[in-house]
């Protein structure tokens, strides 16, 4: 399989080196993704290559991590040594990629980071929406919601990747001074079965909870199993975040959570940011995307806008 991904990217730079369509330069991006097994995965890929499919000047060869950070780092490492022209990651750990993508960057390939970060700030730009923004939102619409009072389970996404820090350091910010507590909470690493199986062990403990705040929708679905095979899910809110029309915005629909949180994939502007680097353009060092709020209330508006995003820099 590596052999063939390694066979696939050199017929590519081939291509593009031979085919300069008609004059016009052409390049080859990397996008080395963490993983394929959540659709919101699935919906990141798939928008970078309709995006991607507008400019025949690009070509993307993908690389799929398995949620195994091993194999991303050398997914790196190999598209530096193809000399690809541009790199696009989105990291599974920001610890252990940090490294390999500094030294891509430092070899003058320009890179962009999409949606968990890496630290410091060797690469050319992040993009990604404001975690800290959603799970504060989160806090604080779980605070209204639920009249200020109440127990609360909590089931984190890694806490080895920004989002999920990011996402449990906002909701306890808009919890901040109400009576919500959290009884529980529990690393579910963005995994259903995981969450569902944090999910029996908070049941079996808290005869009384009134609301699972998950990081991400196959989270908040993981739990509502298990509340329900409790026969115990009527009792509590279901809140998550991603918000894909085929995923959480169903589930809001169908009455399993009240709120899902967007979180938009940032593929479409990874393509459009990739060109522009391409073009000799310097984009921001960080765009940061809008988040929707969707409840069965607004759903049928299209959700509504979280409050305006601090501007790009
Ligand atoms: C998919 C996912 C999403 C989540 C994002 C955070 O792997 O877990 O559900 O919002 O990653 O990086």
């Amino acid at each position: 399989m590596k052999a063939l991904s390694g066979i696939l990217l050199i017929v590519a730079m081939m291509f593009a080196g031979i085919c300069s369509l008609g004059g016009q330069q052409t390049w080859i991006v990397g996008m080395s993704q963490c993983n394929l097994g959540e659709p919101w995965r699935v919906q990141m890929n798939a928008d970078i290559r309709k995006a991607a499919a507008e400019h025949p000047e690009l070509t993307v060869v993908f690389k799929d991590a398995q949620n195994d950070t091993l194999k991303q780092r050398s997914h790196v490492e190999e598209f530096v040594s193809s000399r690809v022209n541009l790199l696009i990651i989105s990291p599974k750990e920001a610890v252990p990629l940090t490294a390999p993508v500094a030294e891509a960057y430092r070899k003058g390939i320009p890179v962009i980071i999409l949606d968990r970060r890496v630290l410091g700030t060797e690469y050319s730009t992040f993009i990604g929406a404001d975690n800290t923004r959603i799970g504060r939102a989160a806090g604080r619409w779980a605070a209204r919601r639920l009249a200020n009072k109440g127990k609360v389970v909590e089931l984190k996404g890694l806490m080895t990747s920004t989002p999920g820090q990011d996402r449990h350091r906002g909701f306890l910010e808009g919890i901040k001074g109400t009576g919500l507590e959290v009884v529980f909470e529990a690393d579910m690493k963005w995994l259903e079965p995981d969450a569902r199986r944090e999910m029996e062990s908070a049941l079996a403990v808290h005869k009384k909870i009134d609301l699972v705040y998950a990081h991400n929708d196959p989270g908040a679905h993981g739990a509502y199993l298990a509340a329900r095979a409790a026969g115990r899910e009527k009792e509590m809110l279901f809140v998550g975040i991603d918000g894909l029309p085929q995923e959480g915005q169903i589930y809001v629909r169908q009455g399993i959570l009240a709120a899902c949180f967007e979180y938009p994939t940032g593929g479409r502007e990874a393509v459009e940011t990739a060109l522009r680097i391409l073009k000799g353009e310097k984009p921001p060092k960080e765009i940061t995307l809008r988040s929707r709020v969707f409840t069965p209330e607004n759903i049928k508006q299209g959700g509504e806008w979280l409050d305006q995003p601090a501007r790009s820099k």
